[in-house]
């Protein structure tokens, strides 16, 4: 089967951005001139994958608004005669079919997925998290989605983590079956260092199979109280094959006001009309430092 639909949860409240996202969802937080998620939606239609439901909450209209056309703009952009922005902003709009639901009570990623439900169907379905924001050549979905046109399971993304950081991730355990490729037996959701199984954390990018819903519908509060994917993907991995996949990339925890520094500075630095002048301005910057 084809994997067609995406899903991105972005109900959280954003309690690691405080203040900054007392009024605004931390989905809309810009890294350098576009909002976080505008990064993901163009990974899934990078990725070939048209139509995305996201999973909002209270409080994210901002992110319906970002994706809707916005004809007052566009005419004010095309009466100043600004067509390159007319285009940028209507790109926006057009770039895919995306579909809201709103997850009434913050229960967990497990709980945002299970919302999903209806608009899934019975299909494998793509699973992007808001905070990972990974930089691939190839983009990291359609890495994953080559492996899941050949295994036809769910697939997780995987990445080494420092010891001292498992406690942050859902862990892995299984067998490196090739290069890249894990076979998954077990998943534990922010282990402690010592009862971690591995040091493969999960990146926020899933393939999952529809049975996921039915673990989902009977999966109690986990790690934090939440109801968490994880726990449905540990019976899932007791039911049918789960594989890990090492992505090439780098990813960067934007949710976290490091990671997110550090994306931004990359990003921008990567920037053909920016990285020039901004490289030169860091490098006078850390030389009057040092
Ligand atoms: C979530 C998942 C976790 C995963 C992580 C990746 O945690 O529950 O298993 O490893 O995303 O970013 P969160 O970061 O939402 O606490």
């Amino acid at each position: 089967m084809k994997v067609k639909k995406a899903v991105i949860p972005a109900a959280g409240l954003g309690t690691r951005f405080l203040p900054a996202t007392k009024a605004q969802p931390k989905e809309m937080l810009p890294l350098i001139d576009r909002p976080i998620i505008q990064y993901i939606v163009e990974e899934v239609v990078e990725s070939g994958i048209e139509d995305i439901l996201i999973i909002t909450g209270r409080g994210k209209r901002a992110i319906e608004d970002h994706f809707d056309c916005s004809l007052e703009l566009e005419y004010f952009l095309r009466e100043k005669g600004k067509e390159e922005w007319l285009r940028e902003v209507r790109k926006i709009a057009q770039m895919a079919n995306i579909h809201y639901v709103r997850q009434c009570e913050p229960r967990g990623l497990g709980h945002a997925v299970l919302c999903a439900q209806s608009f899934v169907g019975d299909e494998p379905f793509a699973v992007l998290l808001g905070d990972d924001i990974v930089m691939a050549e190839k983009p990291c979905l359609a890495q994953m989605l080559e492996l899941f046109e050949e295994v036809q399971a769910t697939v997780v993304a995987v990445e080494r983590v420092p010891l001292k950081e498992v406690f942050r991730y859902g862990i892995i355990s299984g067998e490196e079956i090739r290069t890249r490729v894990f076979a998954v037996h077990d998943l534990v959701e922010k282990p402690k260092p010592e009862d971690a199984p591995s040091r493969w954390g999960v990146t926020g990018r899933y393939i999952i199979t529809p049975r996921v819903f039915s673990a989902l519908a009977t999966t109690r509060p986990g790690a934090g109280g939440e109801i968490q994917l994880t726990d449905a993907l540990k019976v899932l991995a007791k039911e049918e094959k789960v594989f890990g996949y090492a992505f090439y990339g780098k990813r960067y925890d934007a949710g976290d006001k490091l990671g997110y520094l550090k994306a931004t500075v990359e990003l921008a630095m990567e920037r053909e009309d920016l990285g020039p002048a901004f490289i030169e301005y860091l490098q006078t910057l850390l030389s009057e430092r040092i």
